[in-house]
């Protein structure tokens, strides 16, 4: 189940607050996934692959700036990490027929990917930038 943890909260609220947003997109889709009174929930999938892709793109500009901003030597891996996720998503959005004849799978795929990669790049890739970050705040 994806929901927000502490573990997961850095105290800086600007990144917290996109973090808690994209776990709760998450966990709709982990709802959904979970909804067996129907079998078409196409349009909600791409609403929220779109959402997705919107809402990551806004918020890895959000964190690189800020952690460019204080001369983060990890700068370039994490990039890198960010663009990883963004192609995957990419991927997903470019074969919506493919989406649409198998949902409950590509949901499934949707939410294994999400959760391992929210979950693995925020306690332990995020977290490396953080002691930095909270430095220079003071
Ligand atoms: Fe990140």
């Amino acid at each position: 189940m994806l929901v927000w943890k502490k573990e997961f909260e850095f105290g800086i609220p600007a990144i917290d607050d996109q973090h808690k947003r994209l776990i709760e997109i998450g966990g709709s889709m982990f709802e959904l996934v979970n909804d067996d009174t129907r079998d078409d929930y196409f349009d909600e999938i791409v609403a929220m692959l779109k959402e997705l892709e919107n809402y990551t793109v806004n918020h890895f500009r959000d964190e690189e700036a800020l952690f460019d901003a204080v001369g983060y030597v990890g700068s370039m891996a994490h990039k890198f990490e960010h663009k990883i996720f963004v192609k995957k998503l990419e991927t997903f959005m470019s074969d919506l027929d493919a989406v649409d004849s198998n949902q409950k799978e590509t949901l499934l795929n949707l939410l294994n990917f999400i959760a391992d990669w929210l979950v693995l790049h925020i306690v332990k890739t995020d977290r490396e930038y953080v002691p930095l970050l909270l430095a220079a705040q003071k």
